[in-house]
């Protein structure tokens, strides 16, 4: 075993940013749905749009952030163990099985992984914007259409956003779960924490190299 810096200083700020300020939308969100009595529905509005920006503004940096730093490339999907990965989680993390997949600093998501943040990247974050944005213009500055848009109802926008943060929430509650299912029970934790988890020892296989392209902080 050895330690590897896995996350960097931005990375980890942009992972803890994100998590609080999903936290924070999900629930002034749900308060706004009705579902949850917690800040008032005036406050909830307020906090959920000023969360709402700042989660922009987050999410402009982060794109930049992707992108200059080749990091973008860590998400490219893949199919190569990507049913031993989902085997893995459903059968052998019971029977002590070895993880499938080895995570080192130039890949650090495993293929299930790879697929799921994608996701969460091109589908349904840029959904939650998209139509939380139209829920905003639908709301203040034109009070009740979006007309420009053939939107004359805000009910498929509300019905969008909504099944989005569902979504979102589900994703929440399963990655709880999977941070749980590193080498030890907090090693993902700490790892997103410090920057650094102990990993097993690169062997030199010249085919993995050939995959990798290096990334800058
Ligand atoms: C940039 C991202 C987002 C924007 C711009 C945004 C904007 C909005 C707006 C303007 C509303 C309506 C507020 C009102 O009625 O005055 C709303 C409602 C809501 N938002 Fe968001 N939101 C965003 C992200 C999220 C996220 C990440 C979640 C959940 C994880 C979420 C959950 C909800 C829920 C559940 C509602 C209530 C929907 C309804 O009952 O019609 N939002 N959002």
């Amino acid at each position: 075993m050895k330690k590897v810096y896995i996350y960097k200083g931005f990375e980890r700020f942009w992972h803890w940013s994100q998590a609080m300020l999903i936290f924070l939308l999900a629930l002034t969100g749900f308060e706004i749905h009705n579902s949850i009595t917690l800040f008032g529905f005036e406050l909830a509005v307020t906090l959920h749009n000023t969360a709402a920006v700042s989660f922009i503004v987050l999410i402009i940096f982060t794109i930049f952030w992707h992108f200059t730093t080749g990091e973008w490339r860590q998400y490219i999907p893949t199919t190569k163990n990507l049913k031993a990965q989902f085997e893995y989680y459903i059968s052998g993390i019971f029977k002590n099985a070895p993880h499938p997949t080895r995570k080192t600093q130039l890949s650090k998501l495993n293929p299930l992984q790879r697929l799921v943040y994608l996701g969460l990247k091109v589908i349904f974050i840029p959904l939650m914007v998209i139509s939380g944005v139209l829920y905003m213009f639908y709301r203040y500055p034109v009070a009740g259409k979006v007309e420009s848009l053939g939107f004359s109802s805000v009910t498929p926008i509300a019905v969008l956003h909504t099944i989005g943060a569902f979504i979102l929430l589900a994703f929440v509650i399963v990655h709880l779960y999977l941070i749980t299912t590193g080498q030890t029970i907090t090693s993902n934790l700490k790892a997103m924490l410090t920057g650094w988890e102990e990993l097993e020892e690169e062997h030199n296989d010249p085919k993995e190299k050939e995959e990798k392209k290096p990334s800058h902080e």
